[in-house]
């Protein structure tokens, strides 16, 4: 059956001013690959979000900027994600710094919306540049994902194109 087949299409979309949120996106990019995935990645300056209906899942990568917010670059991101019907199975992951007050804060703030707007699968944060030790819990990240579309895509047989 044509279904069977079907790998769910992954945008993995990332902000990262000093490279520690690039280099996580690099290892769930990495982990996407040993769950059999084929994730499309993005700088989000690279991502038109009106491209957001072409995926069944959507990672969002985030580093944390004043007093716990999300960077600007990803705002218009936020928003675009705001809009969607609640079909697009999520994740988010981020680097931050816990001698900040709001540790990775702006994880916290795409988890809060993901959960209302969309199918919120995991949150992985990291604490600055991510190392070998976090490999685990990238794959762990990605298998949630991955078991959230599974279980979702059960209910809904779709495919995109
Ligand atoms: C001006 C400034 C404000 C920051 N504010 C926070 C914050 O509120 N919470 C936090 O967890 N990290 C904060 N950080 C730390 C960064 O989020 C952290 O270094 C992150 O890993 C940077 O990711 P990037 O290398 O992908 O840009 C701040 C860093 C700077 C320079």
């Amino acid at each position: 059956m044509a279904l069977t087949n079907y790998k769910p299409k992954l945008a993995i979309v990332y902000a990262s001013a000093t490279g520690h949120t690039e280099r996580l996106a690099e290892m769930v990019t990495d982990a996407s690959v040993r769950h059999g995935l084929q994730p499309e990645v993005f700088s989000v300056k690279e991502f038109d979000p009106s491209e957001l209906l072409r995926y069944d899942i959507v990672v969002v990568g985030t580093y944390t900027w004043m007093n716990g917010e999300i960077p600007r670059q990803l705002h218009r991101l936020f928003e675009a994600i705001e809009q969607q019907s609640g079909n697009l199975v999520t994740g988010v992951f981020g680097t931050g710094d816990r001698c900040f007050a709001t540790y990775c804060g702006a994880v916290d703030l795409f988890r809060d919306m993901l959960h209302a707007k969309t199918r919120l699968a995991a949150t992985l944060k990291v604490e600055q540049m991510p190392s070998a030790d976090d490999r685990p819990r990238c794959d762990a990240f990605v298998k949630s994902v991955r078991v959230k579309y599974n279980q979702y895509s059960k209910t809904l047989p779709m495919v995109k194109s």
